[in-house]
Order: structure tokens, then C-alpha cells, then sequence
């Protein structure tokens, strides 16, 4: 078996951060090494390579574009779990969907927006939010959209196979008994709570596709990970998705404070959330 040693040199760390920032924003500050190194090191074993700096020689080929995606999405971070700080989902619940629904009553229209998904347990707790309470908005045109930059991960979210310690953290029991298939040593999420979110693939620095104006868009835990103009950047073309009257939420470690003033914080129940401010 071919075995990658930690040999990581300065002028691959520097290509890797390079190249990483340039393919998704994500800033790799010096001093990752090891980072790079713990994530890159299975890469390289799969190709059959033995170190990250051997990996970085087969990136500087010409035709790399498949290897340079796959180093890409290996530097992304999938954290998440279901309910993930649980007091968006709370405001969701008792406030902003009753506020949002009564809003669009004549229009029959919602839609969510989760993204930077990564695995999925984000937009299936919010789906099945919308399932478990707002039995009203059946004929309604309901859009649930998750995007991620990362194929790999999409294609695990697409799938909602989770096993036992996913589904531990965060899901409560009754929620799972209802909306889950066991396979095994895994929990399938149903198709009626699958079938209602759309995946597609968005890279937030890239040119985003169409979208339906958002009344809820879920931006969190991603920008921590961008320079402060790619964060402006972000939030502005996040600005032109969602509806005047649409709420965004950002991670715990998150804020449009100094990079965004067109956006006010707003408390909605224990939630911490932002809405597009008045003009003065
Ligand atoms: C830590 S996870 C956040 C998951 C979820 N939003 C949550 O809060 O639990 C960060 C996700 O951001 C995605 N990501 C990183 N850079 C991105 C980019 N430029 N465009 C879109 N998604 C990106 C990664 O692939 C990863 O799945």
C-alpha cells in the first residue's frame, strides 16, 4: 500500500492556499500546514501518489481539473447537524412562517433557501418544520433550494442517508420515528421530506443562476471562511435575493456589522436574524 508522509513544503502550501482561495474564496491563513496536510494526505493516497507535495506536482500539470476539484471540496468543512443552534429554527417555527405565510396569502408562494448545505441536515430540518406544522401551505407553490459548492457533499445531502451519530445530533426522536426510513446501521430521510428540496450545485463566488426572490435565505456558518470583500460581495448579491420583507440568518460567528449596512440585526425570539433596513 502506497503510504503519503507529511512532507508538506512552503511553496505547496502556498499553491494549495492560492488555489483554494482562487476555486472558492476559502482563505487558508499561514500556519494551516497541517490542515492542508491532514486533508490532502488521503487525496494523495488515492491517487496512488506518496506526499501532498506530489499531489501539488500532479495539480501543476495541465488537465488537472478533476484532481484540482476534488482538493478543492477536500478543503471544504462539512460541519453541520440537524436543529444546528436550534433558536433559528424556534423563530422559524413560531414567528417568521406565520408572518411569512400570512404575507403571501394571496400569492401562494414561499421560498427557503439553505445555503452552503454541505450534508443536507439544514434544509431537511427545515422541511420538516413545514411538514410537521404548516399542514396549510399544502397547494401551496412551496421552493425549498439547497446549494453547496461541493458535489461530493451534495450527492450525500441528495441521498439523506445519515448514520446513528448524525442522526443523534441534534434530531429529536419523535422526528426521526416519523421521518426516517432505518436501512441497517443508517436512517434514510422519506422521500415525501426528500422529494422537497431541490439541490443544485451554487458556488458562492462564482455567477449565481436564477433564483426565485427568497423570503428566507440560510447563509450560515460559510462567510467565516471568506475575506471581509468576499463577505461584502456575498451579502450584497444575497441583498438582491431575498424579498424586502425576507429574513437571513448567518452563523453564530457571523454578522453584516462593518461589511453591510443596508442589512439591520434583528431579534426574533432567542434568534439572532437580519432583514433588509428601511431607507432614511
Ligand atoms: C461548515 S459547512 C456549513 C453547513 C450549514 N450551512 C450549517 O451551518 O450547518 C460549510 C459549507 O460551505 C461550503 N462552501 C465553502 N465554500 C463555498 C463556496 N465558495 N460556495 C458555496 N459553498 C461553499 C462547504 O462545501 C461546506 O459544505
Amino acid at each position: 500500500m502506497t503510504t503519503a508522509t507529511a512532507t508538506l513544503t512552503g511553496s505547496s502550501f502556498t499553491f494549495i492556499s492560492d488555489l483554494v482561495r482562487e476555486r472558492s474564496a476559502i482563505v487558508l491563513e499561514p500556519g494551516k500546514s497541517y490542515l492542508v496536510e491532514s486533508r490532502l494526505s488521503p487525496v494523495a493516497r488515492e491517487q496512488g501518489l506518496h506526499s501532498v507535495d506530489e499531489l501539488v506536482d500532479a495539480l501543476r500539470r495541465p488537465g488537472a481539473q478533476a484532481l484540482t476539484r476534488k482538493v478543492v471540496e477536500a478543503m471544504t468543512t462539512n460541519e453541520t447537524s440537524f436543529f444546528r443552534d436550534l433558536h433559528p429554527f424556534e423563530a422559524l417555527k413560531t414567528s417568521i412562517l406565520p408572518e411569512l405565510i400570512n404575507n403571501r396569502a394571496r400569492e401562494r408562494t414561499l421560498s427557503i433557501w439553505s445555503n452552503a448545505c454541505s450534508s443536507g441536515q439544514e434544509v431537511y430540518t427545515i422541511a420538516m418544520i413545514l411538514r410537521e406544522h404548516f399542514p396549510q401551505l399544502t397547494g401551496w407553490k412551496v421552493r425549498l433550494i439547497a446549494s453547496d459548492l461541493s458535489t461530493q457533499i451534495l450527492a450525500k445531502a441528495r441521498q439523506g442517508i445519515f448514520n446513528q451519530t448524525e442522526v443523534n445530533r441534534g434530531l429529536p426522536l419523535p422526528m426521526l420515528l416519523k421521518y426516517f426510513q432505518k436501512s441497517g446501521l443508517t436512517w434514510q430521510v422519506k422521500d415525501e421530506i426528500r422529494n422537497m428540496v431541490e439541490f443544485c450545485e451554487i458556488n458562492l463566488v462564482e455567477a449565481w443562476p436564477v433564483l426565485p426572490p427568497m423570503d428566507v435565505i440560510f447563509l450560515r456558518n460559510v462567510l467565516i471562511y471568506f475575506s471581509p470583500e468576499t463577505k461584502k460581495e456575498i451579502l450584497g448579491k444575497a441583498r438582491q435575493v431575498l424579498r424586502p420583507d425576507g429574513y437571513m440568518f448567518l452563523g453564530g460567528a457571523e454578522t453584516t456589522m462593518n461589511l453591510d449596512s443596508a442589512f439591520d440585526r434583528v431579534t426574533v425570539g432567542k434568534a439572532t436574524c437580519y432583514r433588509i433596513g428601511k431607507p432614511c
